[in-house]
């Protein structure tokens, strides 16, 4: 029997509501929040600034350097404050996800450093930090090629669900199980991250990319309007 939705969404369906607001953190160069559901994630720029120590600076581009944290208060059972392996992944990731985006040949021997707190958890925060990120980076003047949205779509057992909830990631364990796959693509339809840690065939993967353009299609528009609202709201800050 097909995989049915325990919050009644459609198949193809993110998670309510999706706030998106721009210039939240006055002292960073950019700032923005996203959320999705019951996620929220906060990001914070500093930069372009000298990177140090010297030996780590690239004469050729400028560095993009992601720090994701989840907070210890974020979910459920406490986590641990601190880096974690989880954490450094997903730094990483993020990084990947955005710097295709991001016109780093502009800041030779500098850094962008994108501080990413995830304040309130249930699934989804890679993507959600992504998001956050790249309206923050706009927001701090960085020039960008492109915006950058993210989504996860999940396969449980054998039907395509988008935009999974903790549930759906975590605990369900029907017939083959779930598997998150996370895709973050540019607006002109560029996949700059995907992640896949589960079995999936080749002709359901391209569903997936096709059911992650179109989501990604509607948080650019949520984006780009929290991003015209800051202007209009009396600008940068
Ligand atoms: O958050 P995302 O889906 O990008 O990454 P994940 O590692 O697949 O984590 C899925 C969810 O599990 C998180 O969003 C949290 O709600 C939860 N989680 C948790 O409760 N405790 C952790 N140490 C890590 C994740």
């Amino acid at each position: 029997m097909a995989y049915k939705r325990t919050d009644g969404r459609k198949n193809d369906e993110l998670r309510k509501p999706i706030l998106a607001k721009v210039g939240i953190i006055p002292n960073a160069d950019g700032s923005a929040m996203f959320q999705i559901g019951k996620t929220i994630a906060v990001a914070a720029v500093y930069g372009p600034k000298k990177m140090h120590p010297q030996h780590s600076q690239n004469p050729e581009k400028g560095t993009l350097r992601c720090t994701y944290n989840m907070n210890s208060f974020s979910v459920e059972d406490r986590i641990r404050p601190g880096p974690s392996r989880r954490s450094t992944e997903i730094s990483k990731i993020t990084e990947w996800a955005l710097e295709p985006a991001v016109m780093l040949e502009k800041y030779p021997n500098q850094v962008v450093d994108v501080y990413i707190n995830i304040i309130q958890a249930d699934a989804g925060t890679r993507c959600a930090g992504i998001n956050a990120a790249a309206m923050a980076l706009a927001h701090a003047g960085i020039p960008m090629k492109d915006m950058v949205s993210s989504v996860a779509v999940g396969k449980m057992d054998k039907t395509l669900v988008l935009d999974l909830d903790k549930f759906e990631d975590s605990e369900f364990e029907d017939g083959e199980g779930s598997t998150d796959i996370p895709v973050s693509i540019t607006h002109s339809g560029q996949i700059t991250h995907i992640q896949l840690d589960g079995k999936i065939d080749s002709e359901q993967l391209k569903e997936v990319v096709e059911m992650a353009k179109k989501s990604c299609h509607e948080i650019y528009e949520i984006q780009k309007q929290a991003l015209k609202d800051s202007i209009n709201l009396g600008g940068k800050k």
